[in-house]
Order: structure tokens, then C-alpha cells, then sequence
């Protein structure tokens, strides 16, 4: 197979698009993230990048908490206009039919609509270039009830999730494996196998 050299850029893909959401409750804003992820899992740490310009950016500075939620399709299109609008010209709450809720550790609210919601506090800013960094700890979590099974275990396939591809979301598809099959034995795959029928 032949390979093509490209220039040096931003290429990966998938990325996780998330809706960050900033300020309080009676003055909230929300921005997208691609740019967002784990760095450390003890303690639990993330981070995202935001530019300058940015009125996501003006408030976490000063606040210096987040939160970090998770995008379903319910709320691709809001977190698309939530994207591509500043909070700095309208209350994109109010105008994506979005909920803000208090967050449990943190001022910045929740967005009650988000299948799950990561709080986060900031404890590093790194600027790097044309994004500043936000390195914060992940101070608390919560999820709607709907995405627990009867034994309280958390089923991510039915929040629904979305990623974001080269300009272009898509919905979380097949599973085509889980952490660790490649090596695991035989035996214990038909145990697993018997177990979910
Ligand atoms: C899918 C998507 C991902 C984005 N990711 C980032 C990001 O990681 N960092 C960033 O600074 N801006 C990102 N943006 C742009 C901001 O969300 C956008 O500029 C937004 O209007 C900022 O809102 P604000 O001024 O209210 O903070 C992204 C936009 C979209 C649509």
C-alpha cells in the first residue's frame, strides 16, 4: 500500500464534541468543544482549549470552573449554534432551548438536557498557541437516571452520543469489541457471550 505525506496539522479523528457550559445559573453560557479530554484518570483530571477570543474563555478565566457535558442527538443541533454563536451577542441558553441547572461543586451550571454532565475546577492554564489550555480536576459527575440499568451499571449506548469527525458529527455506531477481547481466553468469551443472552 503506498502512503501520501500531508503537512503537519489537526488530523485526528474521531474527537468527542462536548458542550461546555460557563457563568451561573441566571447568566450562563455555553460553548462546543473538540478540543476536550482525559489527562490523568487518579486523580481524575481534563482539560479543554479554548482561544482568546472566546467568551468561554473571558468567564472560566475568572471563574475558574466548567462543565464539561456530554453531546446526545437530542442536543447536536443546539450544540452546533452553541458553536458557532457567541454568548457575548445572545443568551444561547434562551435561544437553543437549553436548561441551565446548578451543578453540584461547582458555580457553572449544568445543562439538564446533556445525558451527562462533567464538573470541573481549573487548576493549570497553559497558553500554547493559537488555544489556552485549561487543566481542571474532575470535582463531580452526574447523569440522568435513564442511562442506568436495573443493577445501577451505567449503559453509555443508550445516551445516544455523538462525535465529531472532520467538520461533520456522527452518531456512536457498532461495537466492534470490548477492552481486552483481543487476549482474552476462549472459555471466557462463551462465558460472557452466555451471560448477556
Ligand atoms: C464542533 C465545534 C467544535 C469546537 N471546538 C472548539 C474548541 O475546542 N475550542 C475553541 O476555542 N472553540 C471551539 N469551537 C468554536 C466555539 O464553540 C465558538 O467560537 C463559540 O461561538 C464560542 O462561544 P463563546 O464566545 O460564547 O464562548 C468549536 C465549534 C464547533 C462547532
Amino acid at each position: 500500500m503506498s502512503r501520501r505525506e500531508m503537512k503537519p496539522g489537526i488530523y485526528m479523528s474521531p474527537l468527542p464534541v462536548a458542550l461546555v457550559s460557563s457563568g451561573s445559573c441566571e447568566d450562563p453560557n455555553a460553548c462546543a468543544v473538540a478540543w476536550t479530554g482525559v489527562i490523568c484518570s487518579n486523580p481524575p483530571r481534563m482539560y479543554i482549549s479554548l482561544t482568546k477570543s472566546r467568551y468561554s474563555h473571558e468567564i472560566i478565566s475568572k471563574t475558574r470552573d466548567f462543565v464539561i457535558n456530554m453531546v446526545s442527538t437530542d442536543i447536536i443541533r443546539a450544540t452546533d449554534t452553541c458553536g458557532v454563536k457567541s454568548g457575548r451577542d445572545m443568551n444561547k441558553f434562551a435561544e437553543c432551548g437549553l436548561t441551565a441547572v446548578p451543578s453540584l461543586h461547582v458555580k457553572s451550571p449544568s445543562v439538564a438536557e446533556a445525558p451527562m454532565s462533567i464538573e470541573c475546577r481549573v487548576f493549570d492554564v497553559i497558553e500554547l498557541g493559537s488555544h489556552d489550555m485549561f487543566l481542571a480536576d474532575v470535582v463531580g459527575i452526574t447523569a440522568d437516571e435513564s442511562l442506568f440499568n436495573d443493577q445501577d451499571k451505567l449503559m453509555y449506548g443508550r445516551a445516544d452520543l455523538v462525535a465529531y469527525s472532520h467538520g461533520t458529527y456522527v452518531e456512536l455506531g457498532k461495537k466492534v469489541g470490548d477492552f481486552g477481547y483481543s487476549v482474552e481466553k476462549k472459555s471466557t468469551r462463551r462465558r460472557k457471550a452466555n451471560n448477556r443472552k
